[in-house]
């Protein structure tokens, strides 16, 4: 290969992670390499390294053997997935891309190229002159690369696409995938299989990202932990239809890799029309924590960031349902401003017929049969409070039993003359339609405008089946759903700047990182109990940072399990992301109000570090202890919590390690506890001596002996003495 000629080499490298491409190759973007720093990569360097690993041909394969691209040709000879799938009635399905152009940053690239973190784009045409490709790869500063694809139909023909994706290359030692599963009230469960020949696909058609979404596909070492064993994700950032996928052929070579799933004729490009896919992200670590890691800078360095402190809030949902009772939602705002809430939030049940939820949905006018004087009784008085006022939309849906519905039948999705099976009574507003659209909007606006609100929590409640447009012969809608609900979600921001949106899907079923471009926190799930909350905040980190997850305090007896926990259990599961009280406080005691409100000052005072820092889980404890924590950017101080799940067996290690901190300074650790706890047994040896970073990683101190369902809190502060 000459990349003095015409060929173009790119060395990126940016937080610990190289990128090699081999660009205009002359075929479509190669990333030869994508992991660890490699130190010293100039011209010569690169270019040899490519040399040496061209593939030697075996037995019966393909010469030259197939050089995979970030979106793979089967003309190559992959017989793999490939990244395009598509055609102009039968013509034109294996096109030969050749690249046209690749720039770096904005600037033509040739040659040997080295950079830090920069945006490389490539512009292709196929052989026939019919399509062009325009694709996007990045290396963000935090070490995330990500890539997305752009076609274009130049021909006279219409060209169908089923099918694209991207992807990256595994490394052969990457054997274990590492996934996720989940339902409603139980999402983002782990799963781990091997990686054999063949593919692990996971399709989304669900119509929003899932309760059961991949969410981030992770590929490593065998056993890779928190720590320990090199570890590539991917992410597709999409709240619609969606794959995520890892394959290895039978020629050795392994891909990870994801798109929009594309249902029958959903897109069909007329002449000069283009299809632009999702990006695809890819982290690559040392352990889950710094994949995880590099998502958070991700989504910490958004244009618009997301505060540490984020206010403490109220939602009414578990309080009162569908009661609103005026009286007794002021009564619950004076209770919650008392405790030192500070965003009061109003859930489902203020419009339309909506006295349950089988009517009303999408006809968002203010009940006159519940609220005679409009919500204006209820926001002036949490304005007066001096909280926030936050409510509750579910713009994408309908009941049957509506205005909307009865009004519009032809705006509800569905692929045939009847509607789709029912869920939770309702249907699928059809947003693609522009009408629909309109409609909608103008009602979410109007609303907006009358009254001062903060804080849309913004809901999406079941699966899109047999989304198709009645207005359209039923054709399939869930692509133009999708980026209809992102252009609703831009306008509504654009015309309420400082409006904060929540992305709920019954609980955490749209959790993405394109939402997040829009959303600022999302409901992690319906279930609130503390024991299974622990499992889902521990594995929502994966991709977002705590101060992006609603995190609340419930009653006692968890509405969802049934089970009692202590409020220590509750909130200090609770103040690890972005903490909220979903309880009827008219029916806790004073002593539990004391003890929450003990909960919400140690919130506030800590969730610069809580909400800021670097998240941090042990290895090593099994399933029946967990230990995580948030360490300080600059590793001044850091909070551990060591967490009870069971009753132990065996006995949990007789050391309690805590790792993130600076191993050279010294740190006084202790344990903590709001007011009120029951003292805990936390082992001698805690008052007031100072261990090192390294002794509190690699020795640590007593681990305590507590009962199941308990969590005990530990800071750590960076001293001189
Ligand atoms: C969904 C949400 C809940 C609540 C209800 C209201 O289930 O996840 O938090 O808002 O809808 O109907």
């Amino acid at each position: 290969m000459d990349f003095d000629g015409d060929g173009v080499l790119v060395a990126m490298a940016a937080a610990g992670v190289t990128v090699l491409i081999e660009a205009a190759a002359p075929g479509l973007p190669v990333v030869a390499y994508w992991g660890p720093q490699l130190p010293g990569l100039d011209a010569a360097q690169a270019a040899a390294l490519i040399r040496a690993g061209e593939p030697v041909s075996g037995s019966n394969n393909l010469e030259p053997r197939p050089r995979v691209a970030i979106l793979p040709e089967h003309r190559t000879g992959w017989t793999g997935r490939p990244g395009l799938s598509g055609s102009a009635a039968g013509r034109g399905w294996s096109p030969a891309f050749r690249t046209t152009s690749v720039r770096l940053d904005g600037e033509p690239a040739r040659g040997f190229v080295a950079s830090g973190a920069g945006r490389l784009e490539v512009e292709a045409v196929d052989d026939a002159g019919r399509l062009t490709l325009r694709l996007e790869f990045e290396l963000l500063d935090s070490g995330l690369v990500r890539a997305r694809a752009e076609l274009e139909n130049r021909g006279p023909d219409a060209y169908g696409v089923d099918d694209l994706v991207l992807s990256f290359p595994l490394p052969p030692e990457a054997t274990e995938i590492l996934d996720f599963g989940g339902r409603h009230n139980l999402e983002r469960i782990p799963q781990r299989a091997p990686l054999r020949t063949g593919a692990h696909v996971r399709e989304n058609r669900k119509g929003r990202t899932g309760a059961d979404s991949a969410y981030v596909l992770h590929v490593g070492t065998p056993g890779f932990g928190f720590a320990s064993g090199g570890v590539w994700a991917a992410h597709t950032a999409w709240s619609g239809n969606h794959t995520h996928y890892a394959e290895r052929v039978s020629t050795g070579e392994q891909r990870i890799g994801g798109g929009e799933l594309l249902l029958p004729g959903e897109v069909v490009l007329t002449a000069g029309e283009r299809y632009r896919g999702p990006w695809l992200y890819g982290s690559y670590g040392q352990g889950l924590d710094e994949v995880a890691r590099r998502f958070h800078r991700r989504l910490r360095a958004r244009p618009r960031p997301v505060d540490t402190r984020r206010p403490v809030t109220l939602n009414v949902w578990e309080a009162v349902y569908f009661d609103h009772d005026t009286d007794r939602l002021l009564d619950l705002a004076e209770r919650a401003a008392a405790l030192g809430v500070e965003r009061y939030v109003l859930d489902d049940g203020w419009f339309g017929s909506r006295r349950d939820d089988t009517s009303g949905l999408g006809d968002w006018v203010v009940s006159p049969d519940v609220w005679p004087r409009g919500l204006h009784p209820l926001v002036d008085r949490v304005k007066k409070l001096g909280m926030q006022f936050g409510l509750w939309f579910e713009p994408e849906m309908v009941n049957p039993d509506s205005d909307l519905a009865r009004a519009h039948p032809e705006w509800i999705m569905s692929a045939r003359a009847g509607w789709p099976v029912e869920s939770r009574n309702q249907q699928v507003l059809n947003i693609g339609i522009p009408e629909a659209y309109a409609h909608v909007k103008s009602q979410i606006l109007a609303v907006l405008e009358e009254y001062a609100i903060d804080y849309v929590k913004w809901d999406h409640n079941r699966d899109l089946v047999e989304a198709g447009t009645q207005t359209d012969d039923g054709r399939p809608g869930v692509r133009e759903q999708t980026r209809a609900f992102y252009r609703l979600l831009d306008e509504i921001r654009a015309a309420h700047p400082e409006l904060e949106i929540e992305s709920c899907s019954s609980g955490g079923a749209r959790i993405d990182l394109e939402v997040l471009e829009r959303a600022d926190r999302v409901w992690v799930s319906d279930n609130i109990d503390p024991h299974d909350r622990q499992h889902m905040l521990r594995w929502t980190t994966q991709l977002i940072p705590p101060e992006f997850m609603g995190s609340h305090v419930a009653s006692d007896r968890s509405h969802v399990t049934g089970r009692r926990h202590d409020l220590s259990f509750r909130a200090g599961t609770a103040v690890f992301g972005h903490l909220g009280i979903e309880w009827d406080l008219s029916q806790a005691t004073d002593e539990q109000l004391a003890e929450l409100g003990e909960w919400v000052a140690f919130f506030k005072a800590q969730r610069g570090l809580l909400l800021g820092g670097e998240l941090v889980r042990m290895d090593g404890y099994g399933d029946d202890v967990l230990v995580h924590g948030v360490v300080a950017p600059d590793r001044s101080r850091a909070l551990f919590a060591m967490v009870t799940m069971a009753s132990p067996y065996p006995d949990p290690p007789a050391r309690l390690r805590f790792r993130g901190l600076d191993a050279a300074r010294l740190y006084r650790v202790r344990p903590i506890a709001a007011a009120g706890l029951p003292p805990r047994w936390w082992g001698p040896g805690l008052e007031g001596e100072v261990f090192s970073g390294a002794a509190l990683e690699h020795l640590g101190v007593a681990c305590p002996r507590v009962n199941p369902d308990q969590v005990v809190l530990y800071r750590a502060d960076a001293t001189t003495g």
